[in-house]
């Protein structure tokens, strides 16, 4: 049975929907924790309701970066975590902190990656015109939203989107893509190579099922 912790600043959102879908579904798996950078994360709240432990490990208390992932990693590693989930862990992540965890950390990023790295996603979407975005769950590597894709949810651009209304259409999707990854990853579906490259199960890469279509696909 696995460990898992994730790591949210804020909402929270998807760690929700992933805590209802372990819930729900009665994943063999053990949630160990939540924790977050930002004491006032609104998810802390919902997590710590839900009976998962939490813990703030704030960034304005150490010096540096590295100070910083050092102090995470440590209180990360009391739980012995088969995989850390970053669930809207909006931070710059140190080279040796994303090596400790090779293919055992995920993220969620707000698009069809490799496009639009980085922040404001739904913005540069909309501004490079394309007709199709999404949200990509990825192994986590040193290169910012550059590790290996797992999965990914495709959403139209309709015409009249701004930021916000695309945010939300693939924010729904979010939440149905990264509790299918998690859960796989629970069922041992999911392989992280050497080489940096993703493996899935028969039954996932022959169904196409790491592809989740919405709001209108
Ligand atoms: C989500 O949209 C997630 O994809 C994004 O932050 C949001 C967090 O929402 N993550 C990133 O941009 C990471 N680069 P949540 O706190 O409600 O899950």
């Amino acid at each position: 049975m696995k460990n898992i912790v994730i790591l949210i600043s804020g909402r929270g959102s998807n760690m929700e929907a992933i805590v209802r879908a372990f819930r729900q579904e009665k994943w063999s798996a053990r949630l160990c924790a939540v924790i977050s950078n930002r004491a006032d994360a609104a998810g802390l709240v919902f997590a710590a309701e839900a009976g998962i432990p939490t813990q703030v490990v704030s960034h304005k208390d150490y010096a540096d970066r590295e100070a910083y992932d050092a102090a995470l990693q440590a209180v990360i590693d009391t739980y012995e975590p088969d995989l850390v989930i970053l669930a809207g862990f909006m931070r710059i992540l140190t080279t040796g902190f994303v090596e400790h965890y090779t293919g055992r950390m995920i993220n969620i990023h707000p698009s069809l990656l490799p496009s639009f790295r980085g922040l404001h996603t739904h913005r540069q979407a909309i501004e490079a015109g394309v007709r199709v975005h999404g949200a990509t769950v990825h192994f986590v590597t040193p290169e910012l939203d550059g590790g290996p894709v797992i999965a990914q949810a495709v959403v139209p651009v309709l015409p009249g989107d701004d930021e916000d209304t695309l945010a939300d259409r693939v924010l729904a999707q979010e939440h149905r893509l990264y509790p299918r990854v998690v859960r796989w990853i629970t069922e041992d579906k999911v392989s992280y190579t050497g080489e940096g490259k993703v493996v899935l199960a028969d039954d996932i890469a022959g169904s196409l099922d790491f592809v989740v279509k919405g709001g209108g696909l």
